[in-house]
């Protein structure tokens, strides 16, 4: 069934686990996460970025996770991944998403506030979760020294301040991870993360999971992550089972020879991330 983020997050909390959210857009990888976290007994978030939703379609996008969670016996968050645009929280909400991001996080400290908490207002009044961010999540393109990567980390008081002013479900934190393919090994601020969890009571977020070893993830865990964001170790693995389905049989022209391989290919991955996370078995 569909829950909320709070839901599926008190009981990590509890059972000191984190809860992967993957990214979807389009099918395969909406039955590529659904299949895994069915197997693997565990509790699951399947997200969609405003990217996603513009190329699928809200509507397709909805449609889809609410299938995959009225089929499943686990509990299944539909959640807005790094919502910038206000209209677009709303629009999500409307359409039955149990959970949204608000990302503020490229705004001064009280600007960020002030959006995220009029999105925490709405959407707890329509029985739906909200995450925010505070602290800069790059990508690995962005070249940053690392003075500079200090300065784009989520300092750990403002962070109280912002989870106890906006009463935000779950808080996205920068503490050395970046979205897309790293370059080389990334290197974690372990210590800004205890520090931070210590102060804050909020379940805590770390995007641009993908490529981080399973050891950094499991302390990371340990240190009070709840839940894990995963976007491009599903795009790796999908593609390169597509074109190794493609170099077998460069005249094949049924997509479903294609696109099978490659479903079959992201649940492996999602499927060993939940073992990591420690969500499998949960359910
Ligand atoms: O955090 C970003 C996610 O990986 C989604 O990326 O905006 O290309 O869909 P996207
Ligand atoms: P990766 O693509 O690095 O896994 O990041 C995913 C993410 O943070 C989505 O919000
Ligand atoms: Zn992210
Ligand atoms: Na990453």
């Amino acid at each position: 069934p569909l829950v909320t983020l709070a839901e599926v997050l008190r009981e990590a909390d509890t059972g000191g686990y984190a809860v992967g959210a993957f990214n979807c857009n389009n099918m395969e990888i909406v039955q590529a996460i659904i299949n895994a976290a069915v197997t693997a007994e565990a509790p699951v978030i399947i997200q969609a970025s405003q990217g996603a939703i513009k190329y699928a379609g809200l509507e397709y996008i909805t449609s889809l996770v609410r299938t995959a969670a009225s089929q499943a016996p686990v509990p299944v968050v539909l959640h807005l991944d790094h919502g910038t645009d206000f209209e677009q929280v709303l629009r999500c909400l409307r359409a039955g998403f149990t959970s949204v991001m608000i990302d503020g996080s490229k705004y001064p400290l009280e600007e960020n506030i002030a959006l995220t908490r009029k999105v925490v207002e709405i959407a707890h009044a329509m029985g739906a979760s909200v995450e925010g961010e505070l602290g800069r999540i790059g990508g690995t393109e962005e070249q940053i020294k690392v003075s500079e990567r200090e300065a784009t980390m989520t300092d750990p008081e403002e962070a109280q301040r912002f989870a106890r002013e906006t009463g935000v479900d779950a808080l996205a934190v920068a503490i050395g991870t970046a979205h897309g393919r790293y370059h080389g090994t990334p290197r974690l601020d372990f210590e800004r993360l205890a520090t931070i969890d210590r102060l804050v009571p909020t379940p805590i977020v770390l995007h641009g999971s993908s490529g981080v070893p399973d050891d950094d993830i499991r302390r990371a865990v340990e240190l009070g992550v709840r839940k894990i964001n995963i976007d491009t170790d599903i795009r790796i693995a999908f593609i390169e089972a597509t074109r190794t389905a493609l170099d077998a049989n460069p005249d094949e022209i049924d997509p479903r020879k294609v696109l099978g391989p490659a479903r079959d290919a992201a649940s492996k991955v999602i499927s060993h991330k939940m073992q990591v996370f420690g969500c499998a078995g949960r359910v």
